[in-house]
């Protein structure tokens, strides 16, 4: 069965699904896990079986090898399919990094609806570094290796950094986004740039930092439009023009999670969800490396 899910344009003309289907997160190998995850492949399968045409993926996932045998197993065709993934340990010979990713999917090229990402900003020691990894990345895209490059965790002065000396723009930053981390003007930055921000751990404030302000207003829009908790914040995200990255080792969900395309909030229901996020600051990921009030 596959779904409507809606994209939006990037940069380069890709179309890029506004809800994903992350292979981070539960998925993530441990050091020392080997062999082939078969409740990853599974649970990938799934969810592409289930109408998710956006796979989000990484080299640090450890999960590129069952994302490649999941997208053969579907049975959907490669072209239906935006296929992410990022560099972070291979970062130093970035074209070495993608040709290993190709090969564990199993992909002779990432296709046109492929973004390639950074995936994080903090292996920079100063600007030129980050300028001359992005210029190894424009390179990846121009080899055909890469359709779209973006970059992960980027704030502001990192982006104005690249941009700088990019020849190609990033077409995407992808960032932890929720109630509890909206980041001030930094959507507001990468829209007038034209970049596409998507966010990750947008169920944030139903999983890791419940007993917060969103809590009660969320359960009762949950009722009014006969959705989950979750579904509702999956459709802030998406309502705030966000590609929204979620994932789930349970069919329900998975399944469930489509409801997002089935109602969309009010823009007054928006503007509460955000205020009242505001008032509480949580981040999930990465958190060593920001200070703790930090809501960049
Ligand atoms: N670029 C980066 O630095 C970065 C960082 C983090 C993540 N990501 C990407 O974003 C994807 C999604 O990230 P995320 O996991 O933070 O997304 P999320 O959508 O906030 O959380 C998904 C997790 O929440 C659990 N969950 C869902 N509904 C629940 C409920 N009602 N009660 C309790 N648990 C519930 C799911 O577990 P069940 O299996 O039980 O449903 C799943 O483990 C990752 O897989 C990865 O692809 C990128």
């Amino acid at each position: 069965m596959a779904t409507d899910i809606p994209t939006i344009k990037l940069e380069s003309g890709a179309l890029i699904p506004t809800l994903g289907y992350g292979t981070g997160t539960a998925w993530f190998k441990k050091p020392g896990d080997q062999g082939i995850d078969q409740a990853t492949v599974g649970a990938v399968t799934f969810a592409i079986k289930s109408g998710y045409r956006h796979l989000d993926g990484a080299e640090a996932y450890g999960t590129e090898t069952e994302l490649g045998i999941a997208i053969k197993e579907s049975g959907v065709k490669r072209e239906e399919l935006f296929v992410t993934s990022k560099v972070e340990k291979g970062i130093d010979d970035i074209q070495k990094a993608i040709d290993a990713t190709l090969e564990r999917l199993q992909l002779d090229y990432v296709d046109f609806y492929e973004a390639y990402l950074i995936h994080s900003p903090f292996f920079a020691r100063n600007d030129n570094d980050l300028q001359s990894k992005w210029a190894e990345m424009e390179k990846a895209q121009q080899a055909g290796k890469a359709r779209a490059i973006g970059v992960s965790n980027f704030l502001q002065p990192h982006l104005e950094a690249i941009l700088k000396t990019a020849r190609i723009k990033p077409s995407v930053n992808q960032i932890e986004y929720h109630p509890y981390l909206q980041h001030g003007d930094l959507l507001t930055m990468d829209k007038r740039l034209g970049i596409v921000v998507e966010g990750y751990g947008p169920l944030t404030p139903l999983t890791r930092a419940k007993g917060g302000p969103v809590d009660e207003l969320v359960a009762r829009l949950a009722r009014k439009y006969s959705v989950s908790e979750g579904s509702v914040l999956l459709r802030w995200s998406v309502d705030r023009g966000v590609v929204t990255i979620t994932t789930s080792g349970k069919e329900e969900r998975i399944k469930e999670f489509l409801d997002v395309l089935k109602f969309k909030l009010t823009e007054d229901e928006v503007a509460e969800i955000s205020k009242l996020g505001e008032q509480k600051h949580y981040r999930a990921w990465w958190k060593s490396k920001f200070a703790a009030d930090d809501r960049s």
